[in-house]
């Protein structure tokens, strides 16, 4: 795939300096041929993201949605709403709520297919915990959150991107070695069957500026999702710079 994605997720984490200054910079960075930027932002921040993204060369998302449409769902956001607030994507399934809130595949899958069905791409986050992947159990792992998407999905995986974090690599400041981001994501290529080829697949799991370039020359990568890189314009745009370097590799 030529094309290369880069997914900002500031998760609960304000950008620094401040976050209008983040987004006022951001509005100001140039478009980058043949490169999707985007910046997943807590909620309250979405529609100030709205208003200083418009136009610019970065789209913006949430980084959760509601299964459900609409309704007496408190606290909950919906697809529709993230739709009217202009988000683009919206991140699913992360490791840090299927971990911490117990969301299971039924309910992932159901997230993206409300999204979906909103016009907003949901990024379906996958990986495997360090202790599945000492025990040899990564790919059963991860090919079962996949199947469970596709079964869901009935395997139309139109509109949806997939990223693979490793758990161990989040946060972590170590990202997964190249062979085994490689061989993790020609693994789900190959699960993906039919789908293969349009479906983008990131990675996600301790990707900086110094690192970006090397895993978005991999097979089967075709993009980023960074967490803490994303905080700061400098190193965001860097690999979104590097990014740039990996279009038709
Ligand atoms: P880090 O880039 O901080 O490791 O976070 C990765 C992540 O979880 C992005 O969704």
């Amino acid at each position: 795939m030529a094309r290369r994605w880069v997914v900002g997720n500031w998760k609960m984490v304000r950008a620094q300096p401040t976050v209008p200054e983040w987004l006022q910079s951001a509005a100001q960075q140039p478009t980058r041929a043949g490169v999707d930027v985007s910046v997943a932002v807590p909620a309250p921040y979405v529609f100030l993201a709205q208003q200083l993204l418009q136009g610019s060369s970065l789209a913006w998302g949430a980084q959760d949605v509601s299964w459900d449409e609409e309704g007496a769902h408190t606290g909950e956001v919906s697809a529709t709403m993230l739709a009217e607030s202009g988000c683009s994507i919206v991140l699913v399934g992360h490791s840090e709520r299927r971990l911490r809130f117990g969301e299971t595949d039924a309910q992932v899958t159901a997230k993206a297919s409300r999204a979906r069905a909103a016009g907003i791409r949901p990024i379906v986050c996958v990986g495997e915990l360090a202790a599945e992947r000492r025990a040899g159990k990564a790919e059963s792992v991860v090919g079962a959150q996949i199947e469970a998407l596709l079964v869901g999905l009935h395997g139309d995986l139109s509109g949806i991107s997939i990223a693979y974090e490793p758990i161990w690599a989040i946060g972590t400041g170590v990202a997964a070695a190249p062979e085994e981001a490689a061989a993790m994501h020609g693994f789900i290529r190959h699960q993906l069957g039919g789908s293969a080829t349009s479906t983008p697949l990131l990675y996600g799991g301790s990707v900086s500026a110094e690192n970006a370039a090397q895993l978005m020359s991999l097979p089967d990568i075709d993009g980023v999702l960074v967490g803490g890189g994303s905080l700061r314009t400098e190193s965001f745009f860097a690999i979104c710079d590097a990014a740039a370097r990996c279009v038709g590799v």
